[in-house]
């Protein structure tokens, strides 16, 4: 045998035993819990037979603990390249059945190679993570890692889009890697996120919480809007992944993804014309606006379950991703609160970040009043998504289709905020505010005096009102509105829109960053 051919096999040898993670009894006992092993993960992610894996050989340094005599090849994290419908994109998997998939000094080097080759190739990140966090043997040098980490995910934060899987527990530091990343999808009933577990919880607060209660993902897709999707299981949230990528350009240099589109940009949908009730006051789903107008009805939307009252997502016209912001008369009659302008200020600003076009649908029937709102900072939330809207440079097309009134109008991707096309329905309503309130304040003495005719009095003078200010046309009298456009048109305008903006310039005043109202 020659000494080629020797170490070779030593080769091979040392594969199988990396291959082999933490050995097949913690294999076998981490699938009986329904997880794929972190290989397994990546195989399910990228396309057939494109992995290219780094660092298989690498070992952790630690000596406490006898852990000098403790070694698996690859330290508990898988981390390579691969591609996804055939666009490059770099990956690293938590392995739980080393260490818990804890985290140590060169378990983090490990991520932080793969991330600096993702941001000097131009390519998003995937990270799939099971860990314990820290690893507690190593101490310092864990937490060291960990926040070389954060670093890169800060500075690759705008310039490759991330994205994070939760397939297990994710404690400790180990959440913070997610929430800086721009998409965080987590499985249901099978993986976790929180700074504490439920024993410090309760040693600390005396409160009694599970994992799931204090950080499933019931909690963080629906509550605290930490997460952005739930997926049925691990298959589901890989595919979600994959579908996430197809909308998404390679990096904020790269013009947005396009695919070929066999949908007819003047495919007429006849059944939006009789979507909106007679009655302003009745709902209607405004799911169906955006399925009616997007290429083959296919929305993928983003925090469904959060915030619901505003609508985020992406989608095609006539090929072309874009995101789509759409509120949701549905739901708290579309109104804009704290979470919905947070929620709505976020995918405003990945989409700018990522020349991703922004297309908004209007029906908005104002902020929420109330002191649960103004404690909780709806001045500096609301303003969150002004913001956002204000500085956006990519293309923005605005329909409103229904209500579009004060503080909400100008907020919404209005035509003073920089909003390139804005369109609106035959019957949308753009005034400072609507009829019962404006009457309330501006008839207030002829109502009082009224005696037993107040109601008869109110009741015209809102009608009044509605019948002078609640149109699109004196919106459109002064060129805040394009142009109102018949409903089952509204696929053609918006993909024409789209198509005169595919070369827009716009720039902001140089600086080195704003100060959006965190
Ligand atoms: C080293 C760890 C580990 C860790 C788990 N293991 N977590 N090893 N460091 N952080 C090991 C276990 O010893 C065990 O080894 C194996 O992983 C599987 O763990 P189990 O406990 O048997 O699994 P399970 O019952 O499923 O529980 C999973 C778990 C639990 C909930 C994650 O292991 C746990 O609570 N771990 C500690 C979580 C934690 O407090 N982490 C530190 C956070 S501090 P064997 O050999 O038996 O297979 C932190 C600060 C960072 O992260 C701040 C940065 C800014």
């Amino acid at each position: 045998m020659s000494r080629m051919d020797e170490r070779i096999d030593e080769l091979m040898e040392r594969r199988k035993v990396a291959y082999s993670g933490g050995g097949e009894d913690r294999i076998a006992k981490h699938h009986a819990k329904g997880r794929f092993t972190a290989r397994e993960r990546i195989l399910m992610l990228v396309d057939e037979g494109s992995f290219e894996e780094f660092d298989l050989l690498k070992e952790h340094r630690c000596q406490h603990f006898g852990m000098g005599s403790k070694q698996y090849p690859g330290d508990g994290v898988v981390t390579g390249y691969g591609t996804i419908e055939g666009r490059l994109v770099f990956v690293f998997s938590q392995d739980f059945t080393v260490f818990g998939g804890s985290l140590s000094e060169t378990f983090a080097e490990k991520i932080c190679k793969i991330m600096d080759m993702a941001v000097k190739n131009g390519a998003p990140v995937i990270g799939l993570n099971d860990s314990g966090g820290a690893r507690i043997q190593e101490g310092i040098e864990s937490l060291a890692g960990y926040t070389e980490i954060f670093l890169r995910n800060v500075m690759a934060s705008g310039v490759v889009p991330q994205i994070s899987g939760i397939f297990g527990p994710c404690a400790g530091g180990a959440v913070y890697s997610p929430a800086l990343t721009d998409f965080t999808i987590m499985v249901e009933h099978n993986s976790y996120m929180f700074l504490t577990g439920p024993k410090v919880v309760k040693a600390v607060t005396h409160e009694n919480v599970d994992t799931e209660g204090l950080g499933g993902a019931s909690i963080h897709t629906v509550k605290s809007g930490v997460a952005h999707l739930a997926a049925r299981d691990e298959q589901d949230a890989i595919e979600m992944i994959r579908e996430l990528i197809s909308y998404l350009p390679q990096n904020n240099l790269t013009p947005p993804a396009r695919i070929d589109c066999d949908d007819p940009v003047d495919r007429e949908a006849i059944e939006l014309n009789d979507l909106i009730p007679d009655s302003s006051n009745q709902a209607y789903d405004m799911k169906q606006v955006i399925l009616g107008t997007v290429d083959h009805g296919r929305f993928f939307e983003i925090q469904p379950n959060y915030a619901a009252n505003l609508i985020v997502g992406f989608a095609r016209y006539n090929g072309t991703s874009v995101g789509i912001v759409a509120n949701q008369p549905q739901v708290l009659a579309g109104v804009l609160d704290n979470d919905a302008s947070i929620k709505g200020a976020r995918f405003v600003r990945f989409c700018d970040c990522f020349n991703i076009p922004v297309v908004t649908f209007v029906d908005v029937p104002g902020f929420l009043p109330g002191t649960h709102q103004e404690h909780n900072g709806i001045i500096r939330n609301g303003a969150k998504l002004l913001y956002a809207y204000a500085e956006a440079t990519v293309p923005k097309v605005t329909v409103t289709t229904r209500k579009s009134y004060g503080g909400a109008y100008c907020v919404m991707s209005s035509k003073h905020l920089r909003g390139d096309i804005n369109y609106a329905w035959p019957c949308a309503e753009i005034a400072v505010m609507g009829a019962k309130g404006a009457t309330e304040i501006l008839y207030a003495k002829e109502i009082g005096s009224a005696g037993e005719k107040a109601a008869e009095v109110t009741r015209e003078k809102e009608h009044e009102y509605q019948e002078r200010f609640a149109n699109p046309f004196e919106a459109a009298k002064r060129g805040y509105i394009d142009d109102i456009i018949r409903p089952m048109r509204t696929r053609l305008r918006i993909c024409k829109a789209l198509c005169l903006l595919e070369n827009k310039q716009d720039s902001n005043p140089p600086k080195k960053h704003g100060n959006i109202p965190l």
